[in-house]
């Protein structure tokens, strides 16, 4: 059989990556990250999508480069759709448009979320989820337990009520003092303290949804008070304190899981999004695994942030299913799965 050539834009919040796949293959895949936002100590949608704009070309550029094929080999273009922040999918969605406008290829759109799933389909030898799975999506605006019918059929089982487990991580890291993400930091921290050095109270929500917004405040009144007490508090608990938050958020998030698998019977678990970079996370889902008899799969860490081979992916699939958009679609800030 030929094969496909797909490109793949992601633009959904403030990484502009571009991504060639050969059939479900990457060939390359590009991410520019916005240093801007840091200074912010959070995500500017104004300054991500100017960012997103200067970007967009020269990383399309580099991921056709990096692959060794020209535009006029391309068999379609994926775009991420939605959800995300308004102006920056407007940025990758009107590109992707006009491109495949130019070129006359099909347009493929893809839901950011799917594609953080679908993202354990990438050919890379390893050991793929059947269906039906489960997976749970961990990431700076989301947090979900999905049932996993088919590549397109997906169920949400349980989801945040409020904050997404990322903004846990770079709330809490705000507060103690750390730039933005700071999600990677809690987790380089926490590796050198003691997870049990202090305790924070979890949520009791009922079935399979989430909430973090009373940690977060948890958090805040628990520094507040130590540093009153202790001006040095937090540079001289650092370790213990991200090892403790990070015990607890893993905590949270196991229960719900072992919860799920119970409710469904369904004992393939995956996790996907940029959170599940965490190595709490991986090594709590790992030993749960080995405990419970599941097969357990996490990304590569290149898959797990934002990055646009995860939109390929899924990309790569729906061109097999002849399932393209026409050049009236527009970019979605909120969008479902189904
Ligand atoms: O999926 P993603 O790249 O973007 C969204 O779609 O939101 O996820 C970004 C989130 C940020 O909140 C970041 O702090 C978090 O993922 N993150 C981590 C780690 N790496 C990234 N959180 C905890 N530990 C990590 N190692
Ligand atoms: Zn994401």
């Amino acid at each position: 059989m030929k094969n496909t050539y797909i490109l793949a834009i992601e633009s959904s919040c403030d990484d502009t990556s571009a991504s060639v796949l050969c059939n479900d293959k990457v060939l390359s895949n590009e991410v520019a990250n916005q240093e801007v936002h840091k200074q912010y100590g959070g995500v500017v949608p104004e300054l991500a999508s100017r960012a997103h704009l200067q970007n967009i070309v020269p990383v399309v550029a580099q991921a056709l480069k990096k692959a060794g094929i020209t535009k006029e080999e391309l068999s379609a273009i994926a775009f991420t759709r939605g959800p995300g922040l308004m102006g920056s999918l407007l940025v990758g969605t009107s590109f992707a448009k006009s491109l495949a406008m130019g070129l006359n290829i099909p347009l493929i759109e893809v839901n950011h979320m799917q594609a953080h799933i679908l993202a354990h389909f990438i050919e890379e030898s390893q050991p793929k989820p059947e269906f039906p799975f489960l997976a749970m999506t961990i990431s700076g605006g989301h947090t979900q337990i999905v049932k996993v019918n088919s590549f397109f059929d997906m169920e949400v089982l349980g989801e945040t009520l409020d904050d997404a487990v990322g903004e846990a991580f770079d709330k809490t890291a705000k507060i103690l003092g750390l730039p933005y993400p700071g999600g990677p930091l809690i987790d380089k921290y926490a590796q050198e303290g003691n997870p049990k050095a202090f305790t924070f109270s979890k949520p009791n929500i009922p079935g399979l949804n989430f909430s973090f917004s009373g940690l977060k405040t948890g958090i805040l009144y628990f520094v507040q008070k130590n540093t009153e007490e202790n001006p040095n508090f937090i540079t001289e608990h650092l370790a213990d304190i991200c090892a403790s938050v990070q015990h607890t958020i893993v905590e949270i998030l196991m229960s719900k899981l072992k919860k799920a698998v119970k409710e469904t019977g369904i004992k393939q678990v995956a996790i996907g999004g940029g959170v599940s970079a965490n190595s709490g996370i991986r090594n709590a889902l790992t030993a749960l695994g080995q405990q419970y008899s599941w097969q357990t799969f996490v990304p590569k860490f290149q898959y797990c942030t934002d990055n646009a081979a995860m939109i390929g992916i899924v990309g790569y699939h729906k061109f097999l299913e002849g399932n393209f958009v026409a050049q009236e679609v527009t970019a979605q800030a909120r969008l479902s799965f189904n």
